[in-house]
């Protein structure tokens, strides 16, 4: 960690403060129903916006088992999906757990056996004792069941064919025609989970293909199976959402610029995309060897290039993994995170987080490895990182869309570093960070000052004195421009002097001199980092009048 990681840690220490008293916005609770697509969005039957809030739940091992059952009941997890924010989960299955018979009706307890995992078993015994000796496929839908039963939407997502963890560049599940990934036997896998689907409400979309990749990637053949295999699984479950993933990982779809998706059905097809610290990037150090400013810039217009031009092409985008490792010790995860986090609140992107877990049974031969992406902590009882998981419940809520109209168009001030926005806690107190259900509402006016929105007569602005001094609400017409690469510095000239909107002491604004805005890559400027969302919700200031 530099000098800017030191000097923001008080706003981390007062942030897990707060989270214990910040009301935690939810989404709506969603019922089971049938999606379709509507332009970018996502919507119900009464055509409302319906944001997938999602986190990976992993069934795609060796074990073929949701991972974490040795630790909690499954339904004690379905409902901590539930508590911490999130209405939906992406369920990962192996294409072999469709079509292999002699694998998925193996008992839960079989497969363990031969794995070797004997205290596991015990786990599932004591915590699972339902589970542990049905049919893997019957286990899977006991999962399915207790999602349901939480009311969790649930996208299947055909993470590999054969049990282990994906994805390695070229290991025979990279791509179609490959030793483990031939096109006629995907096609009766898909077949049969949509068929399965049907059994469960809750089941809104299918991912079809996790992560195509490797030497044999090739548009051409992209075109004809990710095709056939939207119509099958259209042809089983008319209800699902049919998810589509590019090449490269899942890092890019700009072949579909020029020539769009033929299937015969409408108003159900989903592009989805990955998002990590190094999917985007030349090397594994991308975002600490620039300035971030530039980073954030080129990654994101690269990002906008190769996939999330779609959005203007009328298709909603589901940002179906992205996460970080969340002890925070590794900078450049963390720097790219805060720019990622921009992006997925300034679009209002449909999102799956990685992951759930936790820890795996097993992974790469290694018994109870630790997953330190991982919501939950080592043992599943709790959240592993209250900070990021308060990070995350920014973006859970829908800012706009559909249905979403309950007041005119307005922008709330949102800091990506800590996942909060500017609030005022009564009409005389100052200004400052807090949970996004609190957010003071702004118009951005075309002299680029900032607006209170209120049905006053007075009007009043977003104003300062500059350089160490504070953000007040007044009558100073005072312009704030967005500067930098990032375009997330808010920038005032107080009298010669620029300053730029930043944090302090008890998160409260305050201007400061702009922190390295080109050029210095040592430097983190991201506690400066602000962006207008646009929304159209009641943001209700709960403690102010
Ligand atoms: C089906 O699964 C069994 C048990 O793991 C395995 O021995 C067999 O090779 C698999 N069959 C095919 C066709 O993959
Ligand atoms: C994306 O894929 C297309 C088609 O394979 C390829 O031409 C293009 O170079 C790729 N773009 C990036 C940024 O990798
Ligand atoms: C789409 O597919 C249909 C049926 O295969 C075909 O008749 C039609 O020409 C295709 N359209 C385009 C634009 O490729
Ligand atoms: C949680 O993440 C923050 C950075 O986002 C880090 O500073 C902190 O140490 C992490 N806490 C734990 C318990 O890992
Ligand atoms: C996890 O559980 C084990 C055994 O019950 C215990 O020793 C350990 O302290 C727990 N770890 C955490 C992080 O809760
Ligand atoms: C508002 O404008 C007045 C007159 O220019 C100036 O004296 C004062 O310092 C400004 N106050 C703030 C908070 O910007």
């Amino acid at each position: 960690m530099g000098s800017a990681g030191l000097k923001l840690s008080p706003v981390f220490k007062t942030f897990a403060v707060l989270l214990f008293t910040a009301l935690i916005v939810t989404p709506r609770p969603v019922t089971a129903q049938k999606l379709h697509t509507s332009s970018r969005w996502i919507v119900d039957e009464g055509g409302n916006r319906v944001k997938l809030a999602c986190i990976n739940w992993l069934s795609n091992l060796q074990p073929i088992l949701a991972e974490g059952l040795h630790r909690r009941p499954v339904d004690a997890l379905s409902a901590s999906i539930k508590s911490m924010g999130f209405n939906c989960v992406r369920f990962t299955w192996p294409l072999y757990l469709a079509t292999n018979e002699s694998l998925s009706t193996r008992t839960v307890r079989q497969t363990f056996q031969e794995l070797g995992l004997h205290d596991a078993i015990a786990g599932i015994e004591s915590n699972n004792p339902s589970i542990v000796d049905l049919p893997t496929i019957e286990a899977y839908k006991a999962v399915l069941t207790s999602l349901r039963n939480n009311n969790v939407m649930v996208i299947l997502d055909n993470h590999i064919s054969t049990p282990g963890m994906c994805c390695i560049y070229d290991d025979g599940n990279s791509f179609f025609g490959d030793r483990y990934l031939d096109p006629v036997q995907w096609m009766e896998g898909l077949r049969f989970m949509a068929t399965l689907a049907t059994g469960f409400e809750n089941v809104v979309g299918m991912s079809l293909r996790n992560e195509l990749r490797g030497p044999r990637q090739n548009v051409d053949l992209w075109y004809k199976y990710m095709q056939q295999g939207a119509e099958t699984v259209h042809a089983a479950n008319p209800n699902v959402l049919v998810i589509l993933s590019g090449l490269d990982y899942d890092t890019n779809l700009s072949f579909l610029q020029n020539r769009q998706v033929n299937v015969t059905f409408t108003k159900k097809v989903v592009f989805e995309l990955h998002w990590y610290a190094v999917s985007s990037s030349n090397s594994l150090s991308e975002w600490v060897n620039g300035n971030l400013n530039e980073v954030c810039a080129r990654v994101s217009s690269k990002v906008e290039q190769t996939s999330i031009f779609l959005r203007r092409q009328g298709f909603p985008l589901f940002l179906s993994e992205f996460g970080v490792d969340q002890t925070g010790t590794d900078e450049n995860d963390a720097r790219f995170f805060t720019c990622l986090l921009r992006t997925t609140a300034m679009l209002d992107l449909d999102f799956a987080l990685w992951g759930l877990l936790g820890s795996y049974y097993l992974r790469d031969g290694i018994i109870d490895r630790d997953e330190s992406y991982g919501i939950l902590n080592h043992n599943w009882t709790g959240v592993r990182n209250s900070t990021f998981l308060q990070r995350i419940s920014a973006i859970q809520p829908p800012f706009r869309g559909p249905g979403l109209k309950e007041t005119g168009q307005h922008n709330i001030i949102f800091h990506p570093l800590t996942g909060m926005c500017v609030i005022r806690e009564s009409p005389t107190s100052p200004l400052k960070l807090g949970s996004c259900k609190q957010s003071v509402n702004w118009i951005y006016t075309p002299r680029k000052n900032l607006m209170l929105k209120k049905k006053k007569m007075t009007r009043r602005y977003l104003q300062t004195d500059g350089p160490g001094k504070a953000v007040t609400i007044g009558l100073n017409l005072t312009t704030w421009e967005r500067i930098s690469a990032s375009r997330m510095h808010l920038a005032t000239n107080v009298g010669g002097k620029r300053a730029c909107l930043d944090v302090e002491g008890q998160l409260e604004l305050v201007a400061r001199d702009c922190k390295c805005l080109s050029g210095d890559a040592s430097c983190d400027p991201s506690s400066q980092w602000f962006i207008l969302l646009s929304s159209t919700r009641l943001w209700r200031n709960l403690r102010s009048n």
